[in-house]
């Protein structure tokens, strides 16, 4: 079924090879223009905050025979209020600032002649623009990662106001004073921005959980098996997608298939988690023993009026109570083989296989093996969205059944129908919905919280969307 997508998808035979030979992530994250502009905001205010502690030099110097000297110099305000992000193909991200302004102020002190004063300043720096691009790549744990590559910082207005008398003085050199600042400043903010990148936002974007531990047994490989891709509308991450057993991870048998993004953009973030995502989380529960469930007497709900034991299913299988009379049973569920599921526009379709053993109880306590049952039905799956993690839930369809093997002679499996059917419904799901509602974590930084989710389905991939909301700290 695999191979037969893979041909209808490449038309020409050598789309098809470009196809099969690259890498495929199995989950991709895509921040759209909303997205970006979100971080966008939450990152200027955090640089807002970084740049407005930021340190200015004491200066001195001597223009026109005034001596003078600026100390204590103290930025009181920096205000970003207009700025752009816009994605740069190999590169990363275009932040474009514009009409930012600062205030600050300081102790001044001239001597001129034999003329010396001292007293305090206000400077207003304003029409302050800067432009910085954001390189984004990953490492070699294959987390994402930022890192300015360009900075260039342009003031063009700067006025500075002297408290008290002696303004003539102030004249006779302000243009030196305010050109000294203005450099200053300009050579200053791009540190500035370098240092915020480098200790706030690499610091968030390596909370990115590439291995996510789901519990003792099991793992979910979220590392990135390429640098983020921008394009003109949005930034794509592609990630490898894959659960693996914590105890022996071992090379899964088919590759992702690739992921045809619908251009969607009203929401900030989409996730796209693939068949291989979900196929993979197959094999490894299946690997980790993780699908076995066993039903015994204790298990059976009291208002369903029959009793796990022979003497119950020898009104079915008349041998029975020749072999085992009176004896209680339990039926062992496992699967032969991992489940394999494919995901189309319709939804997740799924035909799991899963064998019935059934057991009657000895008195010793040893376990007769009795019949074989192999179960199999259409099921049908829910999913959303819950707290970071993707939750679901699964329904089945009728359930076909069929006899294996049997040690107490063939008989018509057909009679068992509606005790499986009760089975199913009453143990077996709830069981394993109980689990698929706990969810798995979805690849998120910290402090991101989602809200507005939309879940669709395409060929090969679940879409999930998803608005983001950034929890700052404390
Ligand atoms: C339990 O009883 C069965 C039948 O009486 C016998 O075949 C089996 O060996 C016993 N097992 C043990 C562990 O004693
Ligand atoms: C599952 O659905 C398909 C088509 O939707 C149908 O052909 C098939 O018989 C169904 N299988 C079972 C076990 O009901």
């Amino acid at each position: 079924m695999g191979m037969q997508s893979v041909v209808v998808a490449c038309g020409a035979l050598a789309l098809c090879l470009a196809l099969t030979t690259a890498t495929n992530p199995g989950f991709v994250v895509r921040m759209t223009q909303a997205g970006l502009d979100y971080a966008r905001q939450q990152g200027i205010a955090i640089l807002e905050k970084e740049l407005a502690q930021m340190k200015l030099p004491d200066f001195s110097g001597k223009s026109r025979k005034v001596r003078y000297e600026f100390s204590r110099l103290r930025i009181t305000s920096f205000h970003l209020p207009h700025s752009q992000i816009i994605p740069i193909s190999n590169v990363g991200l275009q932040v474009s600032i514009s009409n930012a302004f600062v205030e600050l102020d300081g102790d001044w002190r001239v001597k001129f002649h034999f003329i010396r004063s001292h007293g305090s300043f206000n400077l207003k720096v304003e029409n302050v623009y800067m432009k910085i691009v954001l390189r984004l790549g990953s490492d070699t744990t294959g987390k994402p990662t930022i890192s300015t590559s360009d900075c260039s910082a342009r003031i063009s207005k700067v006025r500075v106001r002297f408290s008290g008398k002696l303004g003539w003085l102030y004249n006779l050199f302000h243009r030196v004073i305010e050109s000294k600042l203005r450099k200053s400043l300009e050579g200053k903010v791009c540190d500035n921005v370098a240092k915020s990148v480098q200790n706030e936002l690499q610091k968030q974007v390596q909370t990115l959980p590439v291995t996510a531990r789901i519990d003792d047994k099991i793992g979910i490989d979220y590392s990135l098996v390429a640098p983020p891709r921008a394009t003109a509308q949005s930034l794509d991450v592609d990630l490898k997608g894959e659960f693996y057993s914590l105890a022996h991870r071992s090379p899964v048998p088919f590759s992702p298939l690739p992921l045809a993004f619908p251009s969607d953009h009203e929401r900030m973030v989409y996730f796209g988690a693939s068949s291989y995502f979900f196929n993979t989380a197959g094999i490894a529960y299946h690997k980790a023993g993780a699908l076995v469930f066993e039903i015994t007497e204790a298990m059976i709900p009291k208002k369903a009026g029959f009793i796990l034991d022979t003497s119950a299913f020898s009104a079915f299988i008349p041998q029975l109570e020749e072999m085992y009379p009176n004896m209680p049973m339990k039926f062992r569920l496992s699967t032969p083989t991992a489940p394999f599921l494919t995901i189309g526009p319709g939804g997740i379709s799924f035909q799991p296989i899963v064998d019935a053993q059934a057991y009657a109880i000895l008195p010793n306590s040893s376990l007769a093996p009795l019949f074989l049952l192999s179960l199999t039905g259409n099921v049908s799956a829910v999913i959303n969205v819950r707290s970071g993690r993707i939750v679901g839930s699964l329904d089945v369809g009728r359930i076909r059944l069929s006899l294996k093997d049997s040690a107490v002679g063939h008989f018509q499996v057909q009679v068992l129908q509606s005790i499986m059917n009760f089975l199913t419904s009453h143990l077996i799901l709830p069981h394993l919905n109980a689990r698929l509602d706990k969810g798995f974590p979805l690849p998120l930084l910290d402090r991101i919280q989602l809200s507005n989710i939309l879940v669709r389905f395409h060929q090969n991939f679940l879409l999930l969307g998803a608005d983001v909301r950034f929890q700052p700290r404390g």
